[in-house]
């Protein structure tokens, strides 16, 4: 038996200890917002939080993460995570949508640790979520637009 903490609630999982935590949320806990894309860490869709660190989770196996935070998109809450959806929605950045919850979840990780990216830092953090529908211009205006945002709500 696994036990988690996902965004915020604990969930005893019968599961064996080497079970990609992908398939544990997705599989045994129907949480189906979290895609599997490559299963090998090379594409990002399969992006969770781990104690805040944006982590591939079809590698993790789920046992390794017991005791830790697991935060999905299902569990995102206020602040950071706000700035980012509304600017995702702004700039109409999904096209098939396939990785797009791998992306804001990385894109969340990031300004949660750099507040102010350039481009060239999202672009070196957000390089490893590839997305074949080429939205790559949109996310990166979507996150510099909640970057904006985020630091306007801080000074008032
Ligand atoms: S499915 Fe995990 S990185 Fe591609
Ligand atoms: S929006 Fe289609 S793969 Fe990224």
């Amino acid at each position: 038996m696994i036990r988690l903490q996902i965004n915020g609630t604990s969930h005893d999982v019968d599961a064996a200890d080497d079970t990609p935590l992908l398939w544990v949320l997705r599989d045994h806990l129907d949480m189906t917002g979290t895609k599997f894309g490559c299963g090998i860490a090379q594409c990002g869709a399969c992006t969770v939080h781990v104690d805040g660190r944006a982590t591939r989770s079809c590698v993790t196996p789920a046992a390794a993460v017991q005791g830790r935070a697991v935060t999905t998109i299902e569990g995102l809450g206020e602040g950071v995570t706000h700035a980012v959806q509304k600017a995702w929605a702004e700039h109409v950045v999904p096209q098939c949508g396939y990785c797009q919850s791998g992306q804001i979840m990385a894109a969340i990780a990031m300004l949660q640790s750099i507040p102010d990216p350039t481009d060239d830092q999202i672009d070196a953090v957000m390089s490893g979520n590839l997305c074949r529908c080429g939205t790559y211009p949109r996310i990166r205006a979507a996150i510099k637009d909640a970057a904006a945002a985020i630091r306007n709500d801080s000074q008032h």
